[in-house]
């Protein structure tokens, strides 16, 4: 009965042991993670506009290689979230719908341009930083080939921050215009990386749920905390600051204090109204249209192959 796959379901999550896609899952909890792990995916995907747009600019031949290897990256992390999705019932194709027509959601962040090279280098070391602040704990999510996902992408992750930590490095020891443009570049990435964790817990709608379901194993202001701790000794590496002037070090709470986003831009950019929401959305429908035919080649493909082997 229900009941008891829901005490048996119950146990396991307190058991801190893994559900697997045949095991018996309350409809919440398989629609929760549709829900978090198709944003994540759209992420990755999304994620790869602002960075390409540099890939033809990369300053040097090395710049370039490593920027291509990495945007690449971010195409395997959708494919492998696209496939944890699809263990719980959903299609890859009905996913892409739901983004394209606006109904699922992508991350805010993937919302402002790139405008100058250091960009590339304060996405690396601020939204990867934070992307790998978020995930390293959903390696331990309750929802086995979610997790298993994450390990893998939280490797290329830690590459990732480092490229972009070692690309604002150089900039900071060039030249002063250098120096300036990767300044200004962490000036413009600070306060939207810090919304990337979510709302304020007061605000957060899933969290709790998320939480007792182990799927969430931190709230948003604790990784948002954890993640400020984490860049502050960074910057001073780096020899930049960040654009916060309430930073500061609370010996009382052992945690830098910091400063309030501006929630209303983060809810303006979830409601469309981002600098680039409308520009994102479009590239994206226009690279499915435009990759019809590719879907079309791999599915005539399929059917021969299918055909060859019955004969
Ligand atoms: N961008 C867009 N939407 C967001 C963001 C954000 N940064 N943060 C929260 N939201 C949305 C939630 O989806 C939710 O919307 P909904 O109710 O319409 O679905 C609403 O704001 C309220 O937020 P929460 O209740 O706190 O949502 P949730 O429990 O899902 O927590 C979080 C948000 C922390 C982002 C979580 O979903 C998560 O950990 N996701 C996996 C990581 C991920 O998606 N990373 C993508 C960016 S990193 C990268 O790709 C490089």
């Amino acid at each position: 009965t229900d009941e008891a796959h829901q005490r048996r379901f119950d146990a396991m999550i307190t058991a801190e042991e893994r559900i697997e896609p045949r095991d018996w899952m309350p409809d919440a909890y398989r629609r929760t993670l549709i829900r978090q792990i198709a944003q994540h995916a759209h992420s990755e995907i999304i994620g790869m506009q602002p960075e390409g747009n540099w890939i033809t600019r990369a300053p040097s031949l090395r710049r370039k290689a490593v920027l291509i290897a990495k945007v690449q990256d971010e195409a395997g992390h959708g494919l492998y979230l696209y496939s944890a999705a699809e263990t719980l019932g959903v299609g890859r194709d009905e996913l892409l719908d739901l983004l394209h027509q606006g109904r699922q959601r992508y991350s805010s962040i993937f919302n402002y341009p790139t405008v100058t090279w250091a960009d590339v280098g304060a996405i690396g070391w601020l939204v990867d930083g934070a992307a790998i602040t978020n995930q390293v704990p959903l390696c331990r999510c309750s929802y086995g080939p979610y997790a298993r996902a994450m390990v893998r992408i939280c490797k290329e992750e830690s590459f990732h921050q480092r490229q972009g930590f070692d690309i604002l490095y150089t900039l900071a020891r060039g030249t002063d215009a250098q120096r300036r443009m990767a300044q200004e570049s962490v000036d413009r990435w600070y306060w939207p990386s810090l919304m990337m964790f979510g709302p304020p817990d007061s605000e957060s709608t899933h969290s709790e749920q998320s939480m007792a379901w182990n799927i969430k194993r931190f709230s948003n202001d604790e990784l948002r905390q954890r993640f400020v701790d984490m860049i502050v000794p960074q910057a001073e590496a780096l020899g930049l600051t960040l654009p916060d002037p309430a930073l500061k070090w609370s010996a009382e709470r052992g945690h830098y204090d910091f400063g309030t986003p501006d929630w209303d831009e983060f809810m303006q950019v979830l409601k469309g109204n981002g600098p680039c929401n409308r520009q994102r959305l479009e590239h994206r429908r226009t690279a499915h249209e435009e990759g019809a035919w590719v879907r079309e080649a791999a599915r005539a493909h399929a059917a021969k192959s299918r055909a060859r082997q019955r004969a």
